[in-house]
């Protein structure tokens, strides 16, 4: 075992899929083991997440991370240097307090993020072990149920379509390999059913067809068309998941669809979903209602979560401590986990032990602003977390993600055990 005391960091500024800045962090060991992470951004963010800090101004938009990177480079790097790397936990929790926010205000959870990870890359480094084994051990052999964008929507798509992502889980492949077989069918006959029908405008920005279509139900009718016209059969093979991100468009108990013209309250809105249920292959809708309305997510968890996946993103924000509150209240069943939300790896996989603690199920995810980095894939199979959302199946970022997993589940060979559909949170009581 080399020496793992941090002797270095440096933070330098990058860019992301959608051309803007973020922040890239190198940690180098006194033993000569370096790791890496980028930072994700996303869109359509909760309010409850952990501060991206940009510098504001005119220069990009605004999106510059300037400040950020001075951060790692000065108040992170004194704060970490001869801390032991493979204490992440250590790490993560001085990190933690050299911000001193609740929210990653002082330093941005954007440089905590990208450094967090590239400590975890730099301990599995010296450790000679590629990072889900160095977090899981020699036990992490499951290889997550991809959820994967087929049609991009809401603010990943100019709000063309209401709802944000129409995906496709396989949840009767027999590897990831073949769920991304299959889902490559899907992906291809949906294009094919938009050119011929004149619906699609290029691709949204993580890689689903930018749909033109006239009401949000056409998606599904859609999606379903182009499971069949791959050859597979919709629900047994491939059925669907739908990420309404009603945040985007719903607040104070009020949702408008601007598609259809309609203003529906909460229980217009479960009634609209419900009946998509009923009518298409459906087995997980992430944030149904909008982060501010828990009495809504309460009342569509009692409904349907028997039946569903009902997964909370912008009102959980991969927070242990909202986690517990929504079990308690029976708000959702499920959990996504997008470590920029909170600014550490050690506080998202904290959610993750409070989702296992409530019987939730969870789901690591990408944002809608990625890089090359495949930290994630990693933290799927490391913390066993069963399932795997990083967009659609396009775009160079995307792929990385889905590529890495690929030559996770080769290398695990025969001890890899796909989780498939038992992966979803359905069949018990919500
Ligand atoms: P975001 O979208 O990264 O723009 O927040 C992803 C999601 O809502 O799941
Ligand atoms: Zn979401």
């Amino acid at each position: 075992m080399t020496d793992t005391r941090i002797a270095f960091v440096h933070g330098r500024r990058v860019w992301d899929s959608r051309g803007r800045p973020t922040l890239e962090a190198d940690v180098l060991l006194e033993g000569g083991a370096v790791g890496r992470g980028m930072a994700p951004a996303g869109a359509s963010t909760g309010s409850g997440e952990a501060l991206d800090l940009r510098d504001g101004g005119t220069a990009f938009g605004g999106y510059d991370v300037t400040r950020a990177v001075a951060n790692v480079n000065g108040a992170i790097t004194r704060a970490l240097v001869g801390l032991d790397a493979a204490d992440q936990a250590a790490v993560d929790a001085r990190l933690i307090e050299a911000d001193g926010t609740a929210n990653k205000s002082r330093l941005g959870a954007n440089a905590l993020t990208a450094v967090s990870m590239a400590v975890a890359h730099a301990a599995a480094g010296a450790a000679g072990e590629p990072l889900y084994r160095h977090l899981g051990g020699p036990d992490a052999a499951t290889m997550p149920l991809p959820q994967i964008q087929i049609f991009g929507g809401g603010a990943h798509a100019g709000r063309r379509v209401d709802i944000q992502d129409f995906l496709v889980v396989c949840p009767a492949a027999a590897s990831f390999a073949q769920a991304l077989d299959w889902t490559a069918e899907v992906y291809r006959a949906a294009g094919t059913l938009m050119a011929e029908a004149g619906t699609s405008a290029g691709v949204a920005d993580e890689g689903g067809w930018w749909p033109s279509f006239a009401t949000n139900e056409q998606a599904l009718e859609t999606l379903v068309r182009a499971i069949e016209r791959a050859g597979l059969k919709p629900g047994a093979q491939v059925a669907i998941a739908l990420d309404i991100a009603a945040s985007e468009f719903g607040r104070g108990g009020h949702y408008t669809l601007g598609l259809e013209s309609r203003a529906l309250d909460s229980d217009g809105m479960i009634r609209m979903l419900a009946g998509w249920v009923d009518a298409y292959p459906i087995v997980s809708i992430e944030d149904p209602l909008a982060e501010d309305d828990a009495a809504g997510f309460a009342a569509f968890t009692a409904e349907l979560g028997h039946r569903i996946q009902i997964v909370g993103d912008d009102f959980l924000v991969s927070d242990a401590a909202r986690v517990r509150a929504a079990a308690a209240q029976g708000a959702a069943n499920t959990v996504l986990l997008k470590p920029n939300q909170r600014g550490t790896l050690s506080e998202t996989r904290a959610a993750w032990n409070a989702a296992k603690d409530a019987g939730f199920a969870a789901i690591v995810s990408a944002r809608s602003g990625e890089t090359e980095d495949t930290t994630i894939v990693h933290l799927a199979v490391g913390w066993g977390v069963g399932q795997l959302k990083v967009g659609s199946f396009a775009r160079g970022e995307r792929m990385a993600k889905w590529n890495e997993a690929l030559r996770i589940e080769e290398v695990l060979g025969a001890r890899a055990r796909f989780a498939g559909g038992a992966a979803l949170r359905r069949g018990t009581a919500g």
